[in-house]
């Protein structure tokens, strides 16, 4: 195919695909990018709206030390990442999913000083052969729901709440978890993302110690220490039922709005 085709043709895919998350227009004036669009809002949008601007009020007030990006900030939580990597250890038999054909530890990948941190439920096969987190179909998704909101993988950190592909995709068991997730509370505290987003009822659980299903927790704003966390539906679920996009397009624009207002706060 000649590279105009190819240009056109992504081009075409990245339309269809704002189209299905429900984005309704495009310009390239930046004034019609920061435009308030509440009055086409629906009146649940209208609500989220409400929600995030309490949010991005009670933002201002987080305390965040130094900016997020500076390099020496960056070296020193890759080395503390490391450090957890290799504490975890490519061989880790702490519980008894060692044992039951995972070929690999799925650790994370991404920026260790992301502002943005996507946390998922566990690896599957494909996440399995090629120890990337999200990589497989539903990794496909959330790349393209990353870049929904201009940015790319390479600019947030993935990882999940169990580093170790359950047999067959079943879900992750309560032994599994418990003995799993510190190391994610690790991760995070480590690389202290500004926003977190919750893939799905495994990582919302895990992370806000509820057991509250994903249904009633999405469309809430949460506190998670310094971070504000966020949780949507995993994108699994979105292969499943595309029709719940749409509400996964309204929280990633409220993670975009979170994301604008902790950047303007660093001053
Ligand atoms: N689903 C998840 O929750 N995590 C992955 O890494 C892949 C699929």
């Amino acid at each position: 195919m000649a590279r105009s085709d190819d240009l056109d043709q992504q081009l075409r895919e990245h339309l269809a695909f704002y189209m299905e998350l429900g984005v309704s227009g495009f310009s390239r004036e930046a004034a019609w990018r920061d435009r308030d669009d509440r009055s086409h809002a629906d009146p649940a949008a209208a609500s989220v709206d409400a929600t995030v601007a309490a949010v991005l009020e009670a933002t201002n007030s987080i305390e965040h030390g130094a900016p997020a990006a500076a390099p020496e900030r960056t070296t020193e939580a890759a080395a503390q990442l490391e450090a957890i990597r290799a504490e975890v250890g490519p061989d880790c038999a702490r519980c008894k999913l060692h044992g039951l054909g995972r070929r690999q530890v799925v650790f994370g990948v991404g920026t260790p000083a992301a502002d943005l941190m996507f946390v998922g439920e566990a690896p599957g096969a494909d996440e399995d052969v090629q120890g990337e987190p999200f990589v497989g179909r539903a990794g496909q998704l959330l790349t393209k729901i990353i870049e929904a909101i201009d940015l790319t993988r390479d600019q947030v950190y993935i990882a999940n709440v169990i580093k170790c592909r359950p047999p067959g995709n079943r879900n992750p068991e309560p032994d599994e978890v418990a003995t799993c997730e510190p190391f994610l509370f690790r991760q995070v505290q480590v690389i202290r993302p500004r926003v977190i987003v919750a893939l799905g009822s495994f990582a919302a659980k895990a992370l806000l110690r509820t057991s509250d299903p994903i249904s009633r927790l999405r469309g809430q704003v949460f506190r998670y220490g310094d971070a504000l966390l966020i949780p949507t539906f995993h994108p699994a679920y979105l292969l499943r039922n595309p029709g719940s996009k749409r509400e996964v397009w309204e929280d990633m624009k409220k993670v975009r709005a979170l994301l604008a207002a902790a950047a303007s706060s660093k001053g």
